[in-house]
Parts: structure tokens; C-alpha cells; sequence
């Protein structure tokens, strides 16, 4: 059944190029029906109400990783979180937590993306190149089944209580990424491409208190990927028999 209720939105405002205004809330009043996503209404605010209300978004179906957000204290993506889901008829939105704000609810992703291309997230091959495509077996692909659904959404950045006193941590999503191609059977490159994160900066600075985990929306498990590159980095040390 439809039904339709109003909700009060509390959205952070502030403006990077307005260095003099503090970052404040601002409400908006708005009807919702079932069904409509955070997102939907932000667009709604934006077109209907104040179009200096700054936000990203693209597929408005949890694919293209753009609207992550804290919604009521938690980190999510917009387009998937229904307002009425919420118990309360108000709802606070934020930006993701350890990163600049640019304006609104638009993150400064820099560091994120500077920590990602430092891993080298695509296949390294030595061989030459084949003929034809290298296949993958059933359970070759199985391995990688679950670090491969990532959307570098940055939610599980934001969430890290590391990030969040050391910036220069490799983060969750950079790890699982690393991880991602370690585990891939066409990936060739040497145990040497882990001494990026064999350090306080990487694998060893982690907590291990899996807020990445819970704050992913695609259950990736970023902490599972930490201590897999853990464990390949003692085994490579004491036995040297690579990190395949
Ligand atoms: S488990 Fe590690 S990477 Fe994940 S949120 Fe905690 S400290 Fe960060
Ligand atoms: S691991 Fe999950 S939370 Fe982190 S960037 Fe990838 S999809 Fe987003
Ligand atoms: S708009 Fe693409 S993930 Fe939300």
C-alpha cells in the first residue's frame, strides 16, 4: 500500500570557496511516498526547493559508487536507502566522513583515488601475451568472487577509525582492491608489489574492527582481504614461495 508522510530533511551545508560561513545544517520540509530513496528526494530539494544544493549522483542504482553519504548516522548510498525505512520523520544527511568537503555533500575524493592508482589495480602480466584470452576456471573465479563486486563507493574509507587519525593509511577499499588482483590466477605480479602495504601505513595498521565491513554496501569484506595479504606477507617471509 502507498502512503505518503512528511519528513523534515537536516542537510549539512557548506561551501569550500566560503571559508567564513561554518558548516550548518538547513531543514526541508518535504512529502514522501513509500518507496522513494533518499536520493529521489535530494534530487526533488535540488529541483524544487534550492538548487545550490550540491551532490553526486549517476546510476540511482547502487552501481556506479557516486552517492555515498551518512544517512541518520550511518554510511550508505543514497539511492538505495528508502526514508521510509527510518523510524523518525526526520532525517540528517552528511558527507562522508574523512575527506575534505568541496561543498555540501561533494567529497574531496583525492586521497582516495591517489591510495587506489598506488596499488596498480589492473592485471600485471610477465608472460608474453597469449593468443587468445586467458580463462579462469570455476573455482579460480570463485576466488575473487567477492572482492570483484566493489564499486569504490568510499563508504568503507569513510567509515575507518585509522583514516580517520592517520590519512596516509592505505585504507580498505585500496587493500581489498590489491588483494582483488593478488588473488587473480591471470595476475602475474611479483611478491615485491606487497611491500607498498607491508607496513603501518598498510596491512599492519589496521584495527581489524570491521566498520569497513559493515559500512560496505556491495558485502565486500575489507578486513578479510587485510588479513588474507597478512597472511601471504608471514608466508612469503618464512617459507618464499611468492604470494600466489
Ligand atoms: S577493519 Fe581495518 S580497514 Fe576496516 S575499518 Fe577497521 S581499521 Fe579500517
Ligand atoms: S569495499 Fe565496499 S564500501 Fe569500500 S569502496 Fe568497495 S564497495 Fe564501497
Ligand atoms: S547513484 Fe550510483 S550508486 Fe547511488
Amino acid at each position: 500500500m502507498i502512503t505518503e508522510n512528511y519528513y523534515t530533511f537536516k542537510i549539512l551545508r557548506y561551501d569550500a570557496k566560503e571559508p567564513d560561513v561554518e558548516p550548518h545544517f538547513e531543514s526541508y520540509r518535504i512529502k514522501v511516498v513509500s518507496g522513494l530513496t533518499v536520493l529521489m528526494v535530494l534530487l526533488r530539494i535540488q529541483e524544487e526547493i534550492d538548487g545550490t544544493l550540491s551532490f553526486r549522483s549517476s546510476c540511482r542504482s547502487a552501481v556506479c559508487g557516486s552517492c555515498a553519504m551518512v544517512i541518520n548516522g550511518k554510511i550508505d548510498l543514497a539511492c538505495r536507502t528508502q526514508v521510509a525505512t527510518f523510524g523518525s520523520n526526520t532525517i540528517v544527511l552528511e558527507p562522508l566522513p574523512n575527506f575534505e568537503i568541496i561543498k555540501d555533500l561533494v567529497v574531496d575524493m583525492t586521497p582516495f583515488w591517489n591510495m587506489y592508482e598506488k596499488i596498480r589495480p589492473y592485471l600485471i602480466r610477465t608472460s608474453p601475451d597469449p593468443e587468445k584470452e586467458i580463462q579462469q576456471s570455476e573455482e579460480e573465479r570463485s576466488r575473487i568472487d567477492q572482492v570483484v563486486n566493489c564499486i569504490l563507493c568510499a563508504c568503507c574509507y569513510g567509515a575507518c577509525p585509522v583514516l580517520s587519525r592517520d590519512p596516509e593509511y592505505a585504507g580498505p577499499a585500496a587493500i581489498a582492491k590489491l588483494e582483488r588482483f593478488v588473488l587473480d590466477s591471470r595476475d602475474e605480479r611479483p611478491a615485491s608489489a606487497l611491500d607498498a602495504v607491508n607496513n603501518e601505513k598498510g596491512v599492519w595498521g589496521c584495527d581489524t574492527i570491521l566498520r569497513c565491513i559493515d559500512a560496505c554496501p556491495k558485502d565486500v569484506r575489507p578486513t578479510d582481504s587485510v588479513v588474507g595479504l597478512r597472511k601471504k606477507l608471514i608466508k612469503n617471509r618464512l617459507f618464499g614461495k611468492g604470494i600466489k
